[in-house]
Order: structure tokens, then sequence, then C-alpha cells
């Protein structure tokens, strides 16, 4: 399995942080932000990454992370020159993938607890698996609607009435046939290639598997400043 580390956007939220430094390589606590999203990937045993940003962020995590080897991993990296969607990570990385099953993560997702993922990763043989999160903000994300016996029915990006509180976070894991269903994917109304819709396309096929993460694991996403100053002070509790 191989890794992608997706640290794209303009961090707008984050103005003025983010003007002259992404939103992946604000601190969270003592590390940069990207840190724990590789760190996730690393625990799951994934050794080759491709680190996908903007022209503009890309030197800086050259400058933070190298070639990896100090971490002893490889990291392969790649320019998204627009913000065309979560699921253009697929196409950009189209070399890097090559034949080979890949987990792509977001930049700003961070987790804590549980063995969920080493199990999903370990597990993994074709298709797609992707996560599912109770959260009191489910509009914000894309959402599953289960049924009675708890298989997935549909996901909807940012709905305005969720069908659920069931949110999916930004940790996706995908056959080698993601890169054909990536590029099979039309622009949605807002021009991007989402992830949501190529999520779509694996449960129409029947080859979805959705894992609802349980009340012992944490998900914080950093993307503004109250949910920054959050994640810091969390990652603070559990270190010391
Ligand atoms: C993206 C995805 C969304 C997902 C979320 C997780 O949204 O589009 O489906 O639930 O990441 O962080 P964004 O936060 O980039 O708007």
């Amino acid at each position: 399995m191989k890794g992608i580390i997706l640290a794209g956007g303009t961090g707008s939220r984050l103005y003025p942080l983010t003007l002259v430094a992404s939103k992946q390589l604000q601190p969270v606590y003592d590390k940069p932000m990207v840190y724990y999203p590789l760190t996730t990937l690393i625990e799951g045993g994934i050794r080759e990454f491709c680190l996908i940003s903007t022209p503009h962020d890309l030197p800086r995590f050259q400058q933070l992370l190298g070639d990896g080897s100090r971490l002893g991993v490889s990291i392969d990296y790649r320019e998204q020159t627009k913000p065309s969607g979560i699921a253009q990570a697929f196409l950009i990385a189209e070399s890097f993938i090559a034949q080979d099953p890949v987990t792509l993560i977001l930049g700003d997702n961070i987790f804590y607890g549980g063995d969920a993922f080493q199990r999903a990763f370990s597990e993994f043989h074709a298709g797609a698996s992707i996560f599912a999160y109770h959260v009191q903000n489910p509009e914000r994300y894309g959402v599953v609607e289960f049924d009675e016996h708890g298989w997935a029915l549909s996901i909807q990006e940012k709905p305005l009435e969720p069908k659920s509180n069931f949110a999916v976070p930004g940790l996706y894991l995908y056959d080698r046939e993601v890169v054909a269903v990536a590029k099979a994917l039309k622009p949605s109304g807002r021009g991007e290639l989402e992830i949501t819709d190529l999520n779509m396309e694996y449960l129409k096929r029947g080859q979805l598997k959705v894992f609802r993460l349980n009340r012992g694991f944490t998900w914080l996403d950093a993307g503004t400043s109250t949910s920054l100053h959050d994640a810091s002070a969390y990652v603070q509790t559990i270190e010391q």
C-alpha cells in the first residue's frame, strides 16, 4: 500500500496565518500539522509517500521532510496547480500509484486512538474502504446514510439536510482501479472532482466498505482558528 498526503488549498479560513505558510505547516502544539497525518500512515505500515501541494507551498514541505529518509520512508512530491478537488490527487499521482493500492489522507486531518486504521490496512485487498465518525455538525462534511442493518446507502457532500450524523473523515483506501475511476468523474457544481463522487462510484459497484470509528477514537480537523487551537490543546494534553 502506498500513501498520498494531500496538502493543497489556500487555507483561507486561517488568514492571515496562511498568507506565508500553508495550513498543513501550521503548528499543532509542538509539530507542523502535516506530521500527524504522516504519522497515521506510517503507523499503518506505509513507507512510500507522495505529497501533493501547491507550487507555492511545495518547496516548504520539501525543506521540512526532504526525501523522507530521515524518517525511514520515501517521499515524492507533486504539484496541484489549481484547487480542482480531492479526487484530482489520483490523476496527479498516477505514475506514483502505478499498479498498487493506495491510501489518501488529507493533510489537515488529525487522528488519535484505536487500531481501526491498522486493521483496515491489513485487511484491505480490493475496492475501497472509508470510515464514518459521529459528529455534531455533519453538514460540514461528506455524510454517510446507513440502512437498518448498518450498510451504507448513500454519501452526500456537505448536505444542507444531512441524512445522518456520520461524517466521512479524510482517510480513504483504494485499489489500483482508483485512477481509472477518478478519470471518469465529472467536476461538481463548484468545479471540483469530488472525493464523495469517487466513493459513490465504488458504492454503486458494490465495492465500498464503510467502517464506523467508535467512541474511543478522536478525529480532529484543524481547518479553522478554533479547531486549530483545540487540536493543539488536545495534543498537549495527550503528550503530557
Ligand atoms: C473534505 C471532503 C469531505 C470530508 C472532509 C474531511 O472536505 O470533501 O467529504 O468529510 O474533507 O475533512 P473539506 O474539509 O476539504 O471541505
